[in-house]
């Protein structure tokens, strides 16, 4: 059975091993989908942390089918994760639909080129961002991540495309897991905050 949290690599790989067979859609399957996601950003030489994001943005489907509940897959699945990844992988996969809604409101012809399935979750997921949204969206953190995120997650459709497979990323997921949160940077001490008010 599928832990209430992912504790372990393990945990991850079973979940894609019992489920990665099922339909992503009409197209391609949950595991071929996350194959494809990855190697977009791979290609785009993106972080490894964005790279483990693209290649699990979509585990809350396969926890949904899992559990036999209602698919909020972006927030179950960098919920399942977060024990065990860093924020840099569980926030942009947190922010990946909202991302879709934003790149809606703000990017020209964005739509048009959404699957069918993509456009019927839109409608579920609250349509076009407002502007005053999409304003707030452009305002958190790592929003950045998100939106190249969400260009992969669009291309990842292709029926019969060969891509590296899942068990290519453990090494990657291993490390990502390893490295943890980076660490935060430390506000600049009041002395200099001063001097560069006076500047
Ligand atoms: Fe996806």
């Amino acid at each position: 059975m599928t832990p209430a949290l992912a504790a372990s690599l393990d945990d991850v790989v079973a979940l894609y091993e019992r489920w990665g067979g099922d339909n992503y859609d009409e197209e391609v399957s949950q595991l071929a989908h996350a194959e494809q996601t990855a190697a977009h950003a791979v290609e785009a030489e993106a972080s490894d942390p964005l790279v483990a994001a693209a290649l699990l943005h979509d585990v809350g489907h396969l926890l949904a089918l899992d559990r036999g509940e209602d698919d909020r897959h972006q927030v179950t699945g960098p919920a399942w994760l977060a024990k065990l990844f860093p924020s840099t992988v569980t926030e942009p996969i947190a922010l990946h639909v909202e991302a879709k809604r934003f790149l809606c409101a703000v990017a020209p012809d964005y739509h048009r080129g959404l699957s069918a399935g993509s456009v019927a979750s839109l409608r579920r997921q609250g349509g076009f961002m407002s502007p005053d949204e999409a304003i707030a969206f452009a305002e958190i953190p790592r929003h950045d991540d998100a939106v190249l995120l969400r260009r992969w997650d669009d291309l990842g459709k292709v029926d019969g495309l060969a891509v590296a497979p899942f068990g290519s990323h453990l090494d990657l997921l291993a490390r990502v897991i390893e490295a943890g949160e980076p660490r935060k940077r430390r506000p600049p001490k009041a002395s200099n905050r001063k001097r560069s008010k006076r500047r």
